[in-house]
C-alpha cells in the first residue's frame, strides 16, 4: 500500500518481518491444549527490598546544562535519544560531549553515517580546548548497522554517538534508511548490544519543522531518554529539554549559545533576554520558567490591518493554539477584538516557552499593541513583567512557582509585575497594565 489507512500519510508504510523465533519458540498464546506443556517454569519474584542495586556513578559530560538536563551526566549503560531539526546543533553538542568525556580519560566512539570523518574533524578542531578533545574522539563514518555493532563490541567504548539513527541500515531487513521497520530495527539491535557490553548510546534523530519525525518518535518507549534540542537555525539561543527521562526529572531544561567555536551554555539567560527588552507598545516581559529556573524572555506582539480573510495569525515560540485561545478571550472578555487584523506574537531570542503560565504576558502584548499605548506607568523606565495563565471565562489562573518568577523579575529591576495573586481576571490584569500608577493593587513590591 502506498497510503497509511491509519493516517492517509504517503509511503511511509515499512516492512517488517515475523522473525522464526517469535513464530515457533514463544508461540503458545494461541496453541491451544499443546500450548500448556511447552510452558515455561514460573519466573521467581523477589520483593524491591531485597534487589540488590549497584550504585554506578554517572558520567559527566562536562557540559553543565546537558548534565542537569539528563539529570545529572550520563548514566552507564543508557540510551540516550537526542531529537531536534538539521542545522540546530546536535552533531556539535554530541561532539562536544565526546570531546569532554575523552579529555576526563574515557572511551568514546563517534559514529556517523551522515557526515565524512573529515567533515567531522573539520568541526572538531574548531571545539578542541583545553577541556575538550574534540580531536582525540575515535571516529567511524559507517551506515551498515553490523560494522557499527561490530565495531561496538571490539571496542566497548564507555559512551558512544550514533548521527544519526535514520542512517544506519540494517541489510537484513526492507526499506529504505530511516523509515520506521529500520529505525527502530536499528535501534533495538544496538541496545541489545549495548545493554550486554553496558555502553551508554546516545542515538541522535532529526526532528522535521513539525516535529513529525518518520522515526525517532517510535523509539521513545525503548529508550531511557529523549532529548530534545530546539530553537531556530538562525538565531543563537537552542534549549535543551528532556521530554522522557527514566533517571531524572522532565522538567529541567538547558539554553545554549551557538558561537563560531561551539555551543557555550548561557547560565544567565534573563539577562541576555531582558537587556533587550524595549518599553514600547506590544511589549512585555514574561517571567517564565524552564523547569525549576526562572526565566525572564520578552514576548512582543503587533497588530496590524489586513485585507487578508482570514487574517494571519503568526507565533515564534509559543503554541498557535494558545495564541487562539487568548484572543478569543481577550475578544469575549475584555472588549479588545482582533478580529481582522493580523497578529503576530513572538519570545524574542528564539526560545520556545511550552508552559499555560505565558497566556497572560501574550495577552497584555496584544492589547498593547492593539492599543499602541506601552504597559507600564508614565515615565517608567524598565518593561512590566507578567505571568498567570487565562481561562476560559476570563479569569486568571495560578501558575506554579510564583515567588521565584517575581524574585527573579525583581532581581532585573522589574517591580511592576502583573500576575493572578494581584489580578484575578484579564480585564483587572489589563486596568493594572494600563493604569500608569505604579504600586497599583495588581503590582507586586
Ligand atoms: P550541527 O551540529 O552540524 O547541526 P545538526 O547536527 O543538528 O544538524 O551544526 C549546526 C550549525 O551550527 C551549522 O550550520 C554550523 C553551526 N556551527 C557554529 O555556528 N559554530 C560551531 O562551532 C559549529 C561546530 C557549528
Ligand atoms: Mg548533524
Amino acid at each position: 500500500m502506498g497510503q497509511c489507512p491509519g493516517c492517509g500519510a504517503w509511503s511511509t508504510l515499512g516492512e517488517e518481518r515475523v522473525s522464526a523465533i517469535a513464530a515457533g519458540g514463544r508461540g503458545g498464546k494461541g496453541g491451544g491444549a499443546g500450548a500448556a506443556a511447552g510452558r515455561a517454569a514460573a519466573a521467581r519474584v523477589v520483593p524491591l527490598r531485597d534487589v540488590l542495586t549497584a550504585r554506578v556513578p554517572r558520567l559527566t559530560t562536562g557540559i553543565g546544562e546537558l548534565d542537569r538536563v539528563l539529570g545529572g551526566g550520563i548514566v552507564p549503560g543508557s540510551l540516550v535519544l537526542l531529537g531536534g531539526s538539521p542545522g540546530i546543533g546536535k552533531s556539535t553538542l554530541t561532539n562536544m560531549a565526546m570531546g569532554h568525556l575523552a579529555a576526563a580519560g574515557r572511551a568514546t566512539l563517534y559514529v556517523s553515517g551522515e557526515e565524512s570523518a573529515q567533515q567531522i574533524r573539520l568541526r572538531a578542531e574548531r571545539l578542541e580546548s583545553s577541556a575538550c578533545r574534540a580531536l582525540d574522539v575515535p571516529v567511524v563514518a559507517e551506515t551498515d548497522l553490523e560494522a557499527v555493532l561490530a565495531t561496538m563490541e571490539a571496542l566497548k567504548p564507555d559512551v558512544m554517538v550514533v548521527d544519526s539513527v535514520q542512517t544506519l541500515h540494517a541489510a537484513e531487513l526492507g526499506g529504505a534508511p530511516g523509515s520506521v521497520g529500520q529505525v527502530r530495527e536499528v535501534a533495538a539491535r544496538i541496545m541489545q548490544v549495548a545493554k550486554a557490553a553496558s555502553v551508554a548510546v546516545i542515538l541522535v534523530g532529526h526532528v522535521t519543522k513539525e516535529g513529525s519525525l518518520a522515526g525517532p518518535r517510535v523509539l521513545e518507549h525503548l529508550v531511557d531518554c529523549v532529548l530534545q534540542f530546539e530553537g531556530e537555525r538562525e538565531r543563537t539561543y537552542r534549549t535543551l529539554r528532556a521530554l522522557k527521562n527514566r533517571f531524572g526529572s522532565t522538567n529541567e531544561a538547558g539554553v545554549f549559545e551557538m558561537r563560531s567555536d561551539g555551543l557555550v551554555e548561557v547560565l544567565d539567560a534573563s539577562a541576555r533576554f531582558v537587556g533587550e527588552a524595549t518599553r514600547k507598545p506590544g511589549s512585555v516581559v514574561l517571567a517564565s520558567m524552564e523547569g525549576t529556573r526562572p526565566l525572564l524572555v520578552e514576548v512582543q506582539a503587533l497588530v496590524s490591518p489586513s485585507e487578508l480573510v482570514p487574517p494571519r495569525r503568526v507565533v515564534n515560540g509559543i503554541d498557535r493554539n494558545r495564541l487562539a485561545l487568548v484572543l478569543a478571550v481577550l475578544g469575549r472578555h475584555a472588549g479588545i477584538g482582533c478580529g481582522t487584523a493580523d497578529v503576530f506574537v513572538n519570545v524574542v531570542g528564539g526560545v520556545r516557552i511550552d508552559e499555560p503560565g505565558a497566556d497572560l504576558a501574550v495577552a497584555l502584548a496584544v492589547a498593547s499593541a492593539q492599543k499602541g499605548i506601552p504597559l507600564g506607568g508614565e515615565g517608567a523606565q524598565l518593561p512590566v513583567a507578567a505571568f498567570g495563565e487565562v481561562g476560559l471565562t476570563g479569569e486568571l489562573r495560578s501558575v506554579g512557582h510564583a515567588e521565584r518568577r517575581l524574585s527573579e523579575a525583581a532581581k532585573f529591576g522589574l517591580h511592576d509585575v502583573i500576575h493572578p495573586a494581584g489580578a484575578p481576571t484579564l480585564p483587572q490584569a489589563l486596568r493594572a497594565g494600563f493604569a500608569g500608577a505604579p504600586g497599583g493593587a495588581a503590582r507586586a513590591a
